[in-house]
């Protein structure tokens, strides 16, 4: 390493020199037993972790790292663990949304405010990933990825087991159709090891995009969380983020235009959880890449679903990783013209060469550009007077059948609402109806929550219907399907049209005209809303509050207003 070279390392502003300050830090270093040698100049390299037994999925992460320091000490680096909120799917409420973007605060002020040359991200559970993504890329350092990979297959009496399996296996108890023995048997067969959700959920998804934008290494994707070749991965990732700083691979270079547009084909090809396009939307404008919810559509249109996968198809995480995992999808998708393969990776060469020569070892999980699973595939964006902003909808998740339906409207006005009344036999709906949530948006509930996927009514169920038109201004986990309608923009509660829908109204969904439409007269509309009046605001202090007030809306990203954009890596000035 030349001197110069050595003098930009942000590290060395705290850790060289004769000063007291100089002395104060190396001192305070020293106190949990690093050597002299440490302070030489080496890249000093953050451990973003987001361990947590609050978040399982994450649980392994205490090990993981151990891994990753390895690989960063056997490069010549040093290494700086560090623990950030960690935002879990499972048990957090109201809904870890709230506090994905909380979390990107406090990954963006500590990296920004410590002696680190670059990080490495730790991130599984599904916020976890754009929260880290969201803080590191408005602080620019060297960033590389490492996601937790998926628990083991599950396995009910025998057959596989996903949690698409389980959200049906509730269906059939609530339908009468199995038993609570059932239910309690499945629940422990479900959740086999540490890691995150078995199917290609959110976590999942955006694991997968950490892997296609070049921020994470080949295979980061699918490689079970408790197989020893993440602990491989781990070191080398450990290893591969010395060498950029070196190289000065600032998160900017691999967070291209190129890189998002890659994202976007890639969530098409392995029928990727609609969250993906809050996150990346998010992400996006962190780093200052122009990426709009119409490129979703634009970009991912013609791009088939390559990947047999709960929730769209078949099979789990783990089939897929031992079909070939993630490399096989890109390398076919560059070799067809459908990525940018010259995009630059973490792994310091294009993305093309990162993933050529991947094998393909079962064609059953992982079709091809030539033979796809499903033509049909990605996210439809959906505009019309019930959506200015625009709607979100995963196609391949649906029941054909309801992709262009006119159907009457039976409006939910709050969760509290829908819970209520949604078994009631006394319900009038019935399989061609079209069930509205409102109040559930960023603002409204708040957080938006994944509440998207309403259930079917108890009495639909009983007559053997398996999929119902469903809009809302909520999100949905990307392990759930249907024939839902997600991220309806502007939200009922800052007064988009959703606040208006009235039961009984008729209400049209044509997926291939990308078109979502109450079907009243405008000045119908425009009479409901002028007599509209807004919800008192859910919260009236703390981090709460400051979430309601400055949150944007879902086709921006649901980031808070002043979030939006980066302020670098320029050494702060010390308090000594
Ligand atoms: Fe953590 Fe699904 S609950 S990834
Ligand atoms: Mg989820």
């Amino acid at each position: 390493m030349s001197d110069e070279k050595k003098r930009m390392l942000r590290s060395q502003s705290w850790f060289e020199g004769r000063g007291a300050k100089n002395f104060a830090h190396r001192a305070w270093v020293r106190s949990r037993g690093v050597p002299t040698d440490h302070f030489d100049g080496r890249p000093v390299i953050g451990i973003c972790n987001t361990w947590s037994e609050l978040t399982p999925c994450n649980s392994h992460f205490r090990d993981l790292a151990q891994h990753v320091r390895e690989g960063i000490l056997e490069a010549g680096g040093v290494p700086m663990e560090f623990p950030v909120i960690s935002p879990g799917e499972m048990l957090t409420r109201p809904t870890a949304m709230l506090l994905r973007n909380l979390c990107s605060m406090d990954v963006e002020e500590t990296l920004r405010a410590n002696p680190l040359d670059g990080v490495v991200l730790m991130m599984g559970c599904d916020k976890t990933t754009p929260a880290l993504l969201m803080g590191a890329a408005s602080v620019n350092l060297p960033t590389i990825g490492l996601s937790a990979g998926p628990m083991f297959n599950g396995s009910f009496r025998g057959r596989p087991f996903g949690i698409k399996d389980a959200w049906n296996l509730a269906a059939d108890l609530r339908a009468g159709r199995a038993t609570n023995q059932d239910f309690e048997e499945a629940e422990t067969c479900l959740t086999r090891s540490v890691g995150v959700c078995n199917v290609m959920g959110t976590a999942s998804t955006m694991a997968s995009l950490v892997e296609a934008m070049g921020v994470g290494l080949p295979d980061n994707a699918a490689i079970p969380a408790q197989d020893a070749r993440r602990r491989v991965l781990a070191r080398m990732v450990g290893r591969r983020i010395v060498e950029m700083v070196r190289e000065g691979l600032t998160l900017d270079k691999l967070l291209t235009r190129k890189a998002f547009e890659n994202a976007i084909k890639v969530n098409a090809a392995i029928g990727g959880s609609t969250n993906a396009v809050i996150h990346l939307t998010a992400v996006a404008r962190r780093m200052g890449v122009e990426l709009t919810i119409e490129d979703w559509h634009q970009i991912g249109r013609d791009v088939p679903t390559l990947l047999n996968l709960q929730p769209s198809g078949r099979y789990m995480m783990q089939d897929f990783h031992e079909a070939g995992g993630l490399p096989v999808i890109i390398r076919d998708m560059c070799e067809a013209g459908l990525l940018h393969g010259d995009a630059l990776t973490a792994a310091g060469i294009t993305l093309a060469q990162a993933n050529e020569g991947a094998v393909c070892l079962n064609p059953d999980v992982i079709h091809s550009v030539a033979q796809p699973f499903m033509a049909n595939s990605g996210v439809a964006i959906l505009r019309g007077n019930l959506c200015p902003n625009g709607a979100v909808i995963k196609p391949s998740a649906a029941d054909p059948r309801l992709l262009k339906h006119r159907g009457r409207a039976v409006v939910f006005d709050s969760q509290q609402d829908l819970h209520r009344r949604v078994d009631d036999p006394a319900l009038d709906i019935d399989a061609d109806c079209i069930m509205v949530l409102r109040n559930c948006g960023p603002k409204g509930f708040p957080g938006m929550p994944e509440l998207g996927m309403l259930p079917i009514p108890a009495k639909l169920l009983k007559q053997g219907v398996t999929d119902i038109v469903r809009i809302s201004d909520a999100r949905m986990s990307g392990t759930a399907f249907g024939a839902v309608v997600l991220h309806v923009s502007p939200e009922a509660a800052v007064g988009g049209a959703l606040a208006v829908v009235q039961d009984g109204d008729l209400i049209e969904l044509d997926v291939a005209g990308r078109r979502l439409d109450l079907l009243i007269s405008d000045q119908e509309l425009q009479q409901r809303l002028a007599a509209w009046t807004p919800p008192p605001a859910p919260a009236s202090r703390g981090y709460a509050k400051l979430y309601v007030d400055t949150v944007n809306q879902a086709h921006d990203g649901c980031d808070l207003e002043f979030l939006v954009g980066r302020s670098g890596h320029d050494v702060p000035p010390a308090q000594h």
